[in-house]
């Protein structure tokens, strides 16, 4: 791997939270000539990056080229991802979508005539917030790590310009840690719903697996989700929702209100402490 002369580049890391949590973690960037300069100005703005010519032989590594910011695992086989919104599989259940409601909606209380605050605490890359925003829900999605919130507001960036700017415009991403950041709105600012999909070690589908595994080997398993998921509850007006394998135990072994169970995916959903839920 050859360090590209010239292109050094060191960002800072703005933080749109006052306990955001800190990173050390630098990536190699490998920039294509045809490069987003707007990828570009996303991984200054966020990221510590050094720039390199070629992908290193083993370990983690940001690709930009034309189709936006990846995040990459050199090896055999290698593997990539992106936060991709309009296309693939995304795009298909966006598409689905106007014929048949996703269980993730109902799961957060979105139906006729209800149209609940969300506060999607997991955001990842932003494709359950993506469906959810997509049947007119408002959106707060919070994302602790630099690296996947890069790829977040790099992907909504690029599905804004690409013909979803009503979707993303219902999106509001912050960098911050939720735990935190649920704590600090409890009182005046609480949303109705708290959406959760913590890491889980458990099996996944292959594709989404392949992922899971590329996301764990940046950010690590969590050893526990109890206090996010304590102060979800706290904050809640109306309900949480965790998402969970549909064989994983309950988070925080907590046994939830009802259950929305899919062919591989389960809701779990818990009343808020005198939330209007029923
Ligand atoms: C399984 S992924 C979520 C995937 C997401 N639902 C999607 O549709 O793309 C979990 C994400 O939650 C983030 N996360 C975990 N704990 C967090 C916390 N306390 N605050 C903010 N983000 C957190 C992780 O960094 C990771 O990106």
């Amino acid at each position: 791997m050859r360090i590209a002369s010239g292109r050094k580049r060191v960002g800072k890391i703005i933080r749109h939270c006052d306990k955001a949590p800190q990173t050390s973690l630098t990536l190699p960037l490998v920039a294509a000539a045809d490069a987003d300069p707007a990828s570009l100005r996303t991984v200054d703005e966020w990221l510590a990056t050094a720039a390199f010519d070629t992908p290193p032989r083993d370990g983690l590594y940001l690709t930009a080229d034309s189709k936006g910011l990846a995040l990459c695992r050199a090896g055999r086989p290698p593997v990539s991802m992106r936060a991709e919104f309009l296309r693939g599989a995304q795009g298909f259940r966006i598409a689905r979508q106007g014929h048949q409601r996703e269980a993730i909606a109902r799961a957060c209380g979105i139906g006729a005539g209800s149209c609940p605050r969300v506060v999607d605490a997991t955001a990842g890359l932003g494709r359950d917030a993506f469906v959810l925003a997509a049947t007119g829900a408002q959106l707060t999605l919070l994302e602790r790590s630099p690296v996947v919130y890069a790829l977040l507001i790099d992907g909504l960036r690029r599905a804004g310009s690409g013909g979803a700017i009503d979707i993303v415009s219902r999106m509001t991403p912050l960098h911050a840690d939720a735990t935190q950041w649920l704590r600090d709105h409890g009182a005046n600012d609480a949303p109705d719903t708290v959406y959760l999909d913590p890491m889980y070690a458990g099996r996944r589908r292959a594709a989404a697996g392949k992922e899971l595994t590329l996301l764990q080997a940046l950010v690590g398993q969590p050893e526990s989700d109890a206090d996010l998921f304590e102060a979800a509850r706290a904050t809640a007006r109306e309900r949480v929702v965790v998402k969970r394998h549909r064989r994983a135990p309950a988070l925080a072994g907590v046994a939830p209100d009802y259950q929305l169970t899919g062919r591989s995916t389960r809701f779990d959903i818990y009343r808020a402490s005198g939330g209007r839920l029923g």
